[in-house]
């Protein structure tokens, strides 16, 4: 089984979301898994700049898009596990400070950009005589492979044995652009059409995935059920319900490699589950570290790790500062994104100094050290495919606080004081009370030390290993190679 896993961003080279988390566990757990797997992405400025060794496999890689040829690189390095990397090279296209936007707004040429990418990750393949069983593209950005798979290469005899398989992460990014770019794309001006790559007279790179893919998955078995409907579809749920037939919902995991209170490097001090007490030092160093006051050490504090957007909850959290200082806690927050969101936290963090912090920028060591100081971890979300920042906290002991939807809604157990089970607070409504209401219900038990611990450690055992779901993504694999040697 030979299988190439695509994405716009792979951990640790190049990173903005959960995105990059998963595209560089999967990987990795299939490896471990006996799968012969490579994974492909953009020769980016900030993998140029980090320090993996890398050296050119093959050059003069000829793209044929937009009536002209681009000449491309590739280069190669390996995981730590050893799984193959390939970077895509071409200055003009990826050796920018940023990957999709700089300032307010998304590169011009993104659609170029990710074209290319696609593009030239197939004829690499075909070039350096590397037969995939199955291609696996991750959101958007990769949207054209399969595409490209079943047009331009469709009776190319290279091609005869391989698959594509299209993974949502999250489908309110949906590649969209005018379609006066058609030509830009190098697909066949008969794929323009609702049955194709259009979307409301727009071209979709998402669409092109979900029309044009072997197989469909999605990151929670909840979010699988909710894009099907016009709530959480975003326009997409019609061709969703056409092709629930091979549309799956497989959970994310937690890479314990990265992500494991016991080992993490950022901590002042590691801690597990016959030892949890230990994470009082983490908290007494964070608070610290975000100048809070001292004295919160005897009171509860809510973390928060995300990008600053409107599927995050920025606004119910905006909407219940005030009520939450009323509350005594302390708020430690990270994230980048909407500069209107930026601007509000900034402000609310010079108004309630000492108690709340809000850091904007990315930083991974802080996310990690949010991750073991905190007592609670909020994450409010609009909508939320998976989402990898609960399973995070679970496994730090911090309580997570979400709302019921997508893979919180199948992470996150409400706690139930009486029978001690449930390892976090849901609410339902995406409503400011409804989440102070749920914080409440955490900060009020926060003070029976007893029933807190309790909880602690029902987080802090559940299983987020990424091999449970390394098997589903091959039993899926498995069947799309069955089915091409069906006659
Ligand atoms: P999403 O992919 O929608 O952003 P996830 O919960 O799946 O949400 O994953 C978010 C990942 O990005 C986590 O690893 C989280 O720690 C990380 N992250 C988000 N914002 C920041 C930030 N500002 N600094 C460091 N890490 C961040
Ligand atoms: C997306 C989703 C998030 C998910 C991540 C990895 O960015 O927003 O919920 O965990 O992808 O699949």
């Amino acid at each position: 089984m030979k299988i190439f896993s695509l994405s716009s961003e792979v951990a640790p080279f190049a990173k903005t979301g959960g995105l990059a988390d998963v595209a560089g566990s999967l990987p990795c757990a299939l490896k471990r898994l006996g799968v012969d797997v490579s994974i492909g992405l953009p020769l980016y400025r900030s993998v140029k700049e980090g320090a993996f060794d890398r050296e050119t496999v093959f050059r003069g890689l000829q793209v044929p898009l937009a009536g002209q040829t681009l000449a491309g690189n590739v280069q190669a390095a390996e995981t730590e596990e050893g799984v193959p990397v390939y970077f895509f090279e071409r200055e003009d296209l990826f050796d920018r400070p940023n990957l999709y936007r700089a300032g307010e707004g998304d590169y011009y040429d993104n659609l170029e950009r990710f074209a290319f990418f696609s593009l030239a990750a197939l004829l690499f393949a075909r070039s350096a005589g590397m037969p995939f069983d199955v291609i696996h593209c991750h959101d958007w950005q990769t949207g054209l492979v399969p595409a490209y798979r079943s047009t331009l290469f469709r009776s190319d005899p290279f091609f005869t044995s391989t698959s594509t398989l299209f993974t949502i992460h999250n489908i309110g990014y949906q590649g969209i652009f005018p379609r006066e770019k058609l030509s830009v794309c190098g697909l066949p001006p008969e794929t323009f059409h609702p049955e194709g790559i259009e979307y409301w007279g727009s071209i979709s790179l998402l669409k092109a995935g979900l029309v044009y893919s072997d197989a469909l998955t999605t990151v929670s078995p909840t979010y699988s059920r909710e894009i099907r409907t016009p709530e959480f579809g975003l326009g997409m749920e019609g061709i969703l319900q056409k092709r629930s037939s091979v549309l799956h919902g497989i959970l994310n995991g937690a890479d314990d490699s990265v992500w494991n209170p016991a080992k993490d490097s950022y901590l002042s001090s590691r801690y597990d589950l016959d030892h949890p007490e230990e994470k009082i030092v983490n908290k007494a160093a964070l608070l610290r570290e975000a100048g809070l006051d001292p004295g919160l050490l005897e009171r509860p504090v809510l973390g928060m790790t995300a990008r600053l957007s409107h599927q995050k909850g920025c606004d119910l959290l905006l909407g219940i500062l005030d009520a939450l200082e009323a509350l005594k806690v302390g708020i430690v927050i990270l994230g980048e994104g909407d500069p209107a969101y930026e601007g509000a936290l900034r402000k609310a963090a010079e108004k309630y100094a000492g108690t709340m912090t809000v850091t904007i920028g990315f930083d991974e060591a802080l996310a990690h050290r949010i991750m073991a100081g905190a007592d609670i971890f909020l994450v409010p979300s609009l909508y939320e495919p998976c989402g990898l920042t609960q399973m995070y906290a679970l496994k730090y002991g911090t309580v997570p606080v979400v709302r019921a939807t997508g893979g919180l809604q199948d992470t996150v157990e409400e706690f139930d004081p009486g029978s001690r089970t449930g390892n976090g607070f849901k609410f339902g409504p995406y409503e400011p009370g409804a989440f102070l209401d749920a914080i409440r219900r955490a900060t009020d038990l926060w003070s029976d030390r007893e029933a807190w611990e309790t909880l602690m450690r029902n987080g802090m055992r559940a299983d987020f290993s990424w091999n449970r779901s390394a098997e589903q993504y091959l039993d899926l694999y498995r069947s799309l190679v069955a089915a091409r040697r069906r006659p």
